[in-house]
This record gives structure tokens, sequence and C-alpha cells, in this order.
């Protein structure tokens, strides 16, 4: 039994924790090579980010921590609204390369306006930054989504992974940074790409 099984009842499987499912992290590995930062995450997660951060207060077991300590994947009792994720790159990552912030975050009405006013933030921070979110685009929280790079709208509903069902709303892919080319390419395949900044003229 794999070790995220055996401590599958550590992290109910709430909306709010359900993880991204595979066929999205295919095409976000096809536009980086790995994932540096994950905000908001949890020990289920498949994104495999090289720096995870837990909310504090859940469960982050000791033994798992040590097997993921060997796989060189950092995870920390981090609130991630409370952190800026421009300086803990600044200060862990590789200048060299570009480090891609991929989150995920808890879907609900509150979260959902204070997550995209953090990521709207960070990217104007200099974060390279992809973001699975809800398609709510009449609300005013979404507005902060068209100030990014590019979006792919989903096409059908995603399969969250701990989700027992299909999700009952549509899917966004946010993208801010500069390859915005790839992210056509790529995700094109997957649904409807809108580049709200690029010059029409
Ligand atoms: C929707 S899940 C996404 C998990 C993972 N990022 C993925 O996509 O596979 C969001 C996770 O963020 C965690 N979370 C919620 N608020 C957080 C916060 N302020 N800081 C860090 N993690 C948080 C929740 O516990 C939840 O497990």
């Amino acid at each position: 039994m794999s070790m995220r099984r055996a401590l599958a009842h550590t992290v109910a499987s709430t909306r709010s924790d359900w993880c991204t499912p595979q066929v999205v992290l295919d095409r976000v590995l096809q536009l980086y090579p790995g994932v540096f930062l994950d905000p908001a995450t949890n020990i289920h997660s498949d994104v495999n980010a090289a720096h995870n951060f837990v909310r504090p207060g859940d469960s982050l077991p000791e033994e798992y921590l040590v097997a993921e300590m060997s796989r060189y994947r950092k995870w920390e009792m981090m609130d991630g609204l409370e952190i800026s994720w421009a300086d803990y790159i600044a200060a862990h990552g590789n200048a060299e390369v570009d480090s891609l912030v991929y989150v995920n975050p808890p879907y609900g009405r509150r979260e959902n306006k204070v997550w995209a006013h953090k990521i709207r933030e960070e990217a104007r921070a200099g974060c390279h930054i992809l973001a699975l979110v809800p398609a709510n685009t009449e609300t005013n929280w979404f507005a902060n989504y068209w100030q990014a790079d590019a979006l792919c709208f989903w096409g059908g509903r995603l399969h969250f992974k701990g989700g027992e069902h299909v999700a009952d709303f549509a899917s966004a892919i946010i993208y801010f940074g500069p390859h915005v080319c790839g992210f056509s390419q790529i995700f094109s395949h997957a649904g409807a790409v809108v580049t709200p900044n690029e010059y029409t003229g």
C-alpha cells in the first residue's frame, strides 16, 4: 500500500481539498519542466512541486516528510496567502531557471476572491503562475484574471482527484508568464485559449 493511501484518513476529501487531475498536470509539464512552488496543497496532490505549503493545522505526518525529503521535496506549514511567493522564490529558487508557481486554490465564495487577488498580486511581483480556478467569468473576482497573459477555458468539466464525480462547474487555467505561444499551443487542445493583453493593432 502506498504511503499516501495509508495516510488517506489524515485529510478529508472535501471539495476544497480536491486535487488537480493528471490531464491538467500533463499540460502544465509540457509548458514547464516542473513546478517550483505549490502554495496551497495537501499530501494527496500529484502536482509534485519542489516546495509545498500546507495550511497550518493540517496534517503533515513526520514519516511522510522524511520520505519526501529523500525525493528533494520540501513541505512547510505555511499560510500561502500570508507569505510573498516572489520573496520565497528569490530566497529558495535558482535565478537561472524559470520558477513556476502552480496553484489550485480552495474554492468557495471568500476563497475565490482572496486567492484571485493574491495570484494577481504575485504575478505583478514577477512570478510565473499557472492557476486552475472555477470559470466564473461573471464575478468581480474573476476580473483579476483578465489581467493574465493567457487563459484557457477548459472544454467539458474536470474530474478532480478526490472528487467522487465530474465537477458541477467549468474550469479555467490562468497563465501569468512570458510563454504565451507555448501556452496557446499546448492548451488549445484542451479548450478555448484567450490572450486578453495581446497586441491586435
Ligand atoms: C483544491 S486543493 C489543491 C491541492 C493541490 N494544490 C492540487 O491541486 O493537487 C487546495 C488545498 O489548499 C490547502 N489550503 C487551503 N488554504 C490554504 C492556505 N491559506 N495556505 C496553504 N494551503 C491552503 C487546503 O488544505 C487544500 O488541501
